[in-house]
């Protein structure tokens, strides 16, 4: 066999991991922190024109971090309990940050808001 075929194959392998420097990466032998450049995006979102009553002002503090008034105000009528049980999936399953003793004040609320409850 050609003595040379080991060496030739260990060069082949080495030469496949070759690292190749990602742009701004610094080569001081680490340690060194590197410098990352983060930079920022600019982005015109759509302007908010639904509102929600100042009646409504316990929906507004729990919900709308997270979705528009138009996303409440437009729920087909719900019954208590399924209010309830909505309130309760944003808090599991979204983990909304809504203290469970604003249940049921959030509850008559969103009724309130829809006009009654569904029958
Ligand atoms: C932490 C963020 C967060 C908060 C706060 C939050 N939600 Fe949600 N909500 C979500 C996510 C995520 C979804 C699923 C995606 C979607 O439909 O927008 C959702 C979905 C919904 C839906 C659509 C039906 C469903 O079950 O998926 C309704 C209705 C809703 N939320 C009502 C509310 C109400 C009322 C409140 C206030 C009591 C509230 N949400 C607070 C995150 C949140």
């Amino acid at each position: 066999m050609n003595r040379a075929a080991p060496i030739i194959a260990l060069l082949l392998v080495l030469g496949g991991c070759q690292r190749y420097a990602t742009p701004g990466e610094t080569h001081d032998g680490g340690g060194a922190p590197q410098t990352i450049a983060l930079g920022s995006q600019s982005m015109t979102l759509p302007t908010e024109t639904v509102v929600l009553p100042a009646s409504a002002e316990i929906i507004s503090t729990n919900c709308t971090a997270c979705h528009s008034a138009e996303l409440i105000l437009t729920q087909p009528k719900l019954k208590p309990e399924q209010w309830a049980a909505e309130v309760t999936k944003m808090r599991t399953a979204y983990k909304a940050a809504i203290a469970e003793s604003d249940d049921p004040k959030l509850v008559a609320a969103l009724v309130a808001l829809q006009g009654g409850a569904a029958r």
